[in-house]
């Protein structure tokens, strides 16, 4: 595809192509690239082109879009959500032939689980991965457990998968008695899991792991350790598995990682009384740091609930606060951090490849499919719907 649409001024180096999504990072996606002609960016007749292809697909398609993509996809969406509404909205439309995700693969997988045979889902470029996700192979799972399991340390422990993960090591989870959990319900799938067991393997995100344990379950920062796939052994003696609650898999979210304390100090001084807001995504000291720490969804209703003339610093994915930003010119809703941070992931869906997914389904044929085999569907679907069916727990 050619680069047309640069914003003036930004050149199209590499990094401005992949903060922009134009151009797969091999160290982060999964590589691919969707086969078939793109209609050009430049192309003056997108939206129209989206809209009536999706018009003439009427109610057979249904399409989601997760709060980090694009204004020209959200426009778009039936329903926009973190990835845990996305789930439920995926499971509650069987109506649909055509689930079109606008978000990542590990989002597209689990709604394949959650839909019936006869649904198909569709991602509309299929290099929209996840770091993090890609932080923990199903191979380096089943070595950890065999590590944990060698240390006496398997027995009382539950597996806890963040959705940001492989349907693979949903599966695992499944296999294993875990359950799967958002960032909107993280605490409450640790309280449950500690009725099962007596200590957490909390994969692959250390810190929403860390973040939940410590802030919202009292555990202590020596309660953790973390496991690193790359070491031996995971790089934790045998005795500090055993004695551990949470045994934080070694993985992390490049967006979200990159804020640090530093950024909290500059805004405190650049926005006097600024509320610091952010995702348990953020390294630890930067959510103790924090004012107020929660989901996409809780950083969408925290900012929309607030009164006229209220500031905020927003610690998440910049298309997320830019809109937030648009929608409440009488608020001051500023990025945590001073330089431009988009997930590239995220941002490989855009108007040409929805356009082009949807013109294709809606000429009979289903581009960029994602199936999930039903072996793996099977063990990640009881993880999945463990947690759906997390209990609440009194505050
Ligand atoms: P949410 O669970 O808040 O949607 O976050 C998903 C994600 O990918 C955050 O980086
Ligand atoms: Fe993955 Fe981070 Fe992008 Fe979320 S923001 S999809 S965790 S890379």
């Amino acid at each position: 595809m050619t680069v047309t649409d640069l914003p003036e001024g930004v050149e199209p180096t590499p990094l401005a192509l992949l903060l922009l999504g134009r151009e797969a990072d091999l160290g982060s996606e999964r590589g691919v690239s969707c086969p078939g002609s793109l209609p050009a960016a430049s192309d003056p007749a997108l939206v129209d082109r989206a809209a009536a292809a999706k018009a003439a697909l009427g109610d057979s398609v249904f399409v989601l879009g997760h709060h980090y993509q694009r204004d020209e996809v959200i426009q778009f969406a039936d329903v926009t959500g973190d990835s845990f509404k996305l789930a439920q909205q995926a499971a509650a439309r069987p109506e649909a032939t055509y689930i079109v995700f606008c978000g990542v693969h590990f989002m597209a997988e689990s709604a394949d689980i959650l839909t019936a045979d006869s649904q198909q889902v569709v991602l509309p470029d299929l290099a929209a991965g996840c770091s993090m996700a890609d932080m923990a192979t199903a191979e380096q799972v089943a070595q950890a457990w065999d590590v944990l399991t060698d240390a006496d340390a398997a027995a009382g422990t539950v597996p806890v998968s963040y959705m940001n993960s492989s349907a693979a090591i949903k599966a695992f989870t499944g296999r294993h008695g875990g359950t799967i959990c958002t960032s909107s319900n993280a605490e409450r799938a640790l309280r449950w899991s500690f009725q099962q067991g007596q200590r957490v393997l909390f994969l692959p995100d250390e810190h929403l792991g860390r973040n939940t344990a410590v802030r919202s379950l009292g555990l202590t920062l020596d309660d953790c350790v973390v496991y690193d796939p790359r070491k031996p052994g995971g790089g934790v003696s045998a005795a500090r598995l055993r004695d551990a609650k949470m045994i934080l898999w070694r993985g992390h979210c490049s967006v979200h990682g990159r804020f640090s304390l530093d950024c909290v100090h500059e805004v405190r001084e650049r926005i006097p009384g600024v509320t610091v807001l952010v995702h348990p995504e953020c390294r630890h000291e930067v959510v103790e740091a924090a004012d107020l720490v929660g989901s996409t969804e809780y950083i969408i209703a925290t900012v929309d609930a607030a009164p006229a003339g209220s500031a905020f610093a927003v610690g998440t994915e910049l298309n997320l606060v830019q809109r937030l930003a648009k929608r409440h010119p009488d608020k001051i809703v500023a990025f945590l951090d001073r330089t431009v941070c988009f997930c590239s992931t995220m941002n490989r869906i855009d108007l040409p490849h929805l356009v082009w997914s949807l013109e294709s389904l809606a000429g009979g044929s289903v581009v960029n499919r994602i199936s999930v085999d039903p072996e793996t569907a099977r063990y990640a679907r009881k993880a999945l719907d463990q947690m759906l069916a997390l209990p609440q727990y009194a505050p």
